[in-house]
């Protein structure tokens, strides 16, 4: 008997159904995707990234940040991303909206670090905004910040170099040696600037479906008490 016929529609078979599988059924549930276009606004959302926010993602990519640190903010009952008592990394579960304008996307897998998805819509401790001259300090040397910090020190985004004149505006806050002081390198003021863009706060018609934190309408007015 030959067998040929059969072994063919067996091959083709099994490609057909990975094709559905892998390619056909996420290009249905994902490819229609647009940008959202905010007529109020006069925007489409999400934004793209400004120009060195997009060169401090290669340099992000480049140090492998992101095998500490995620970007995604998983919804209750996947983990305690969100939320008052929990870590507080978003006020709403990531969607794949989000991530429209990336050609890569660096989710991560290990969450050594924190989720730094909404690194830029987080304050600090103390309610004040992350600043440019602060992620400086603390990348050039984490354990200065934070004690027990186990994230390396990323010293070689520096360099030291002799004050001319008043000096430079975003030297770090160092004891340099005599007449010299500690500026970002170029690599460095884009890594900042992509830390500084990373925010998903935007209300996608979708995102009213999804998880948002409880707490969120409430963490507004005791914010502005503190003023
Ligand atoms: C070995 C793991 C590790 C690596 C690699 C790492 N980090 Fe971290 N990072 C941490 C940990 C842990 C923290 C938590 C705070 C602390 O302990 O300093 C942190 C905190 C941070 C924070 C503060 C987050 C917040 O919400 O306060 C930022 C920003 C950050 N890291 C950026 C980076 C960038 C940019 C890189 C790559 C250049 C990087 N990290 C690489 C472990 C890491």
């Amino acid at each position: 008997m030959n067998r040929a016929p059969f072994l063919f529609l067996g091959i083709f078979l099994a490609l057909a159904l990975s094709f559905v599988g892998l390619v056909l059924t996420n290009q249905i549930s994902y490819g229609a995707f647009l940008t959202h276009v905010d007529e109020g606004e006069g925007k489409a959302f999400p934004l793209q990234a400004p120009g060195l926010a997009a060169q401090g993602k290669l340099v992000y990519q480049d140090l492998g940040c992101v095998s500490c640190h995620t970007q995604q903010v998983r919804r209750e009952g996947f983990g305690s991303d969100i939320g008052e008592k929990s870590r507080g990394w978003g006020e709403r579960q990531s969607v794949a909206r989000d991530y429209l304008r990336e050609s890569r996307v660096l989710l991560g897998s290990q969450r050594i670090g924190p989720d730094l998805r909404n690194f830029a819509a987080r304050k600090n401790a103390d309610g004040t905004e992350h600043t440019a001259s602060a992620l400086y300090a603390y990348l050039y040397h984490p354990q200065a910040v934070v004690k027990t910090s186990n994230m390396p020190a990323y010293k070689y985004l520096f360099k030291t170099q002799p004050i001319i004149g008043q000096g430079s505006a975003k030297a770090l806050k160092l004891p340099a040696a005599a007449g010299h002081e500690v500026v970002p390198t170029a690599r460095a003021e884009a890594l900042v600037a992509y830390l500084l863009s990373l925010k998903d706060t935007y209300a996608y018609p979708e995102t009213k479906n999804v998880y948002t934190a409880p707490a969120a309408a409430k963490t507004q007015p005791a914010k502005e008490s503190h003023k």
